[in-house]
């Protein structure tokens, strides 16, 4: 008899990454669940679709804050693996899903929210830091806890930096190039994102290790990127630079919290933190962990693009 498949629980399922968790996750069989913020007359109608789309799909939704301890706990006893998407301003907030898997005592694998540069690695400008000191505080005390973790490296998430770098969806005659855009970076389509967590959160040879998103075919430089984008629709952009000391001003003088998308454009473009480091042996590397998944490589998803663009969130980085 087959092994029966683990039960996911995603927290932010209704958010950017979250929904791409949840639909991998219910693809690739397993019984999926959802914490989500509670529905009220104020809930906008597009979150109210998503929760119509998760229940037909056959996801079970629970409604709850995070800091409601003990329905937390009744809801960790009945999965397997929890997978966090909470966006930046609630990261800290992961404390209590930690508290109650604590007590819960049942969780087999944790991811928590991070989904970005090795934070681990990585040494950013201070606002960016700021940002990736909280997401360490969550991984060490996730250790410290004793509750068997993956974390994940994504690097950028490709739709969403194709959408912010080119802007496909419109006809723009120049974009903007964050330094000289020699710098190679990793855009990840996040369908493959998310097909590798669900992956890893029933991998055991992920279980306590670090994996990082870095598929060869999704390394690149923003000038590959433009000059790519150029030849698939014919067009020729005109390229402005933004110098590195423009962007460490704007990091210094911008108030709190638009200071920290500048910083993390530092790290990626500039300071090319995503490729400076090959994964060495403290790392798992997902293509070659799972060589049999077809990702969709950046110059092909281009070609979507070009013939129906996604619509991306691009409020914020954060
Ligand atoms: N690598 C990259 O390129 C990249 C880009 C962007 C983000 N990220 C990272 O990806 C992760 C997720 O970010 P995201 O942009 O996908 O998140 P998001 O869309 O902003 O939010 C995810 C969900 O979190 C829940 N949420 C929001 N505010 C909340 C609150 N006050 N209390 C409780 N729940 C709340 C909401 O779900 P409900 O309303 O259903 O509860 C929301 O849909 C973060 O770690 C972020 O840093 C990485």
């Amino acid at each position: 008899m087959a092994a029966e498949l683990s039960k996911v629980l995603i927290f932010g399922g209704t958010g950017y990454i979250g929904q791409y968790m949840v639909r991998a996750s219910v693809m690739m069989g397993h019984p999926t669940y959802v914490y989500a913020r509670p529905i009220t007359p104020n809930t906008g109608s597009s979150k109210l679709e998503l929760h119509h789309e998760f229940i037909s799909v056959g996801v079970t939704i629970f409604q709850g804050e995070l800091d409601e301890h003990e329905k937390l706990v009744l809801v960790l006893q009945q999965v397997d693996v929890v997978i966090s998407t909470l966006p930046f301003p609630q990261i800290l907030d992961q404390f209590k899903i930690i508290d109650a898997m604590k007590i819960a005592g049942n969780i087999k694998r944790f991811f928590p929210s991070d989904f970005g540069n090795e934070e681990d690695r990585v040494i950013a400008l201070p606002p960016f830091q700021a940002f990736l000191d909280r997401k360490k505080k969550i991984r060490r005390a996730t250790e410290a806890a004793g509750i068997p973790y993956t974390f994940v490296s994504a690097n950028c998430f490709g739709a969403y930096f194709v959408d912010y770098l080119l802007h496909p969806r419109e006809q723009r005659e120049e974009v903007i190039v964050y330094g000289s855009g020699e710098v190679k970076v990793v855009l990840n389509f996040e369908e493959d994102i998310a097909a590798y967590t669900i992956k890893a959160a029933n991998d055991p040879r992920a279980c306590n290790r670090m994996i990082i998103y870095k598929p060869p075919g999704n390394i690149v430089s923003q000038l590959d990127l433009i000059s790519s984008w150029e030849k698939k629709t014919g067009r020729t952009l005109k390229k402005v630079h933004v110098s590195e000391e423009e962007i460490v001003k704007l990091s210094e003088t911008l108030p709190h919290p638009d200071n920290v998308p500048v910083s993390i454009l530092h790290n990626i473009f500039i300071k090319g933190e995503q490729t400076c480091f090959e994964p060495g042996e403290d790392y798992l590397e997902a293509s070659k962990l799972y060589p049999d998944y077809m990702y969709t490589s950046i110059h092909s998803y281009l070609d979507r693009c070009t013939v129906n663009p996604m619509k991306v969130k691009l409020a914020t980085f954060v």
